[in-house]
């Protein structure tokens, strides 16, 4: 099919053509987002899933949502090394510049200024300042404590915010990726904020993992959040997702086609897409057929082989690679922690360092004590083609000197 009018979007946060499956969600965040702009009680949303399930594509749409609804809006993504406090100064800096224009709340406006320049001292972070004059706010976010400081900058925005007729909306990725303290913050400032009724809405997006670790932070984070469960689509979600798009460019699929399609991907989103995409390409004519699918099914693999999978198993040292393959050895998991040991040959207690370096690479994930699951879809058949073999794993044991 003529490849430039292609409509499939295969790739990290691209919009799908046809968004499906996820209408009761953003329905219900739409409401959210009105009740905070009202100041009444909501709670803000955890987004939680495996890569390519449409995590950020949904935290996409409801940012812009939150833009179209009149939010002031902070949106990033945090980093696997990085520091939250220098990522959050510029969007910070642009909602008081903002703020000051509207010129409603002018007292407060310069007082979140002020925090903001305490709180960039605290931290010795860059910030370029403002071109209108602060006065001083001392002992106001300047403690060089996160979980102190960002509550207390937070607020003064959302304050200045609320004074101003406007509300804040925070937007933030890849939450798996925080350290302990800068999710603790986070969690720190929505509960401040919610308690004191100012007009805040929060969607975060990451690995599931990241539910236990905002309820190990503070407690209070399982009810200061809901944690909607972003997965594979439902069946018909999924054949809509592959036939509209092909539909509005003249496009058909047989019955056939999609079901192979279907089968292929599980309904995993991205996979829907890079499936729809290279299948179009391939096919000689409308309909698709079943035929086209199949034929198109190895290259589509061997392109997720040596991108979606290949960049993420590269990052790995070559006892973690073994990690991940004695898993998949054992089927798709998740798995028991013991059980991977076991299938390297060694005790679980000596390759314990090596699933945690797998955890805080977003690798694997843990549902549940003692059990271990891949974060990215189908990852198992990847490491089977690209290891067909499992080699057990030798321990380096300290080695005694021979006595001379
Ligand atoms: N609801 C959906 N329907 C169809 N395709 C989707 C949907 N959500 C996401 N996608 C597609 O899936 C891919 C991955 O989306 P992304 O948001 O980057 O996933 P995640 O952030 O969970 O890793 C993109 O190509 C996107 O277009
Ligand atoms: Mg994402």
């Amino acid at each position: 099919m003529d490849r430039i009018n292609n409509p499939y979007a295969p790739g990290a946060g691209l919009q799908p053509p046809t968004l499906t499956g996820r209408d009761q969600l953003l329905e219900d965040a739409a409401i959210d987002m009105q009740r905070a702009l009202k100041r009444r009680p909501t709670q803000g949303m955890m987004l939680l899933g495996l890569r390519g399930v449409g995590k950020t594509v949904l935290l996409n749409r409801l940012h812009e949502k939150a833009m179209e609804l009149g939010f002031q809006t902070v949106k990033i993504e945090a980093p696997e090394s990085g520091r939250l406090a220098q990522l959050l100064l510029p969007g910070l800096r642009q909602i008081i510049y903002h703020l000051d224009l509207r010129q409603k709340a002018k007292r407060l406006v310069r007082e979140a200024a002020s925090v903001l320049r305490n709180f960039a001292s605290a931290f010795e972070l860059n910030f370029g300042g403002f071109e209108f004059g602060i006065s001083p706010s001392p002992g106001r976010a300047d403690t060089g404590n996160l979980e102190q400081d960002l509550p207390m900058l937070l607020v003064a925005v959302v304050q200045a915010a609320k004074e101003s007729d406007t509300a804040i909306a925070f937007f933030l990725d890849e939450v798996q990726y925080l350290s302990r303290d800068e999710l603790a913050a986070i969690v720190v400032s929505c509960h401040e904020i919610a308690q004191q009724g100012l007009p805040f809405y929060f969607v975060g997006a990451g690995l599931p993992q990241i539910a236990r670790l905002a309820g190990n932070a503070k407690s209070y984070a399982e009810r200061l959040f809901t944690y909607p469960e972003i997965g594979p689509l439902p069946a018909g979600a999924a054949k809509n997702a592959l036939i509209q798009p092909a539909a509005v460019e003249g496009v058909a699929f047989t019955k056939g086609a999609v079901e192979e399609i279907i089968s292929q991907t599980k309904c995993y989103p991205y996979f829907l897409q890079e499936w729809g995409s290279q299948v179009w390409n391939a096919a000689p004519e409308t309909p698709i057929t079943l035929d086209d699918v199949v034929n198109t099914t190895p290259g589509v693999i061997e392109h997720l082989d040596a991108n979606f999978f290949r960049v993420r198993f590269d990052r790995l040292t070559p006892l973690e690679q073994k990690y991940l393959r004695a898993m998949a050895e054992l089927g798709s998991g998740p798995y028991k922690t013991g059980d991977i040991a076991a299938a390297l040959g060694v005790e679980a207690s000596s390759v314990a360092v090596v699933r945690q370096n797998l955890i805080d690479k977003g690798m694997v994930w843990s549902q549940r004590h003692g059990e271990t699951a891949f974060t990215v879809p189908m990852f198992d058949q990847f490491m089977l083609r690209q290891m067909p073999e499992l080699i057990p794993h030798v321990p380096n044991r300290r080695r005694c000197k021979p006595e001379s």
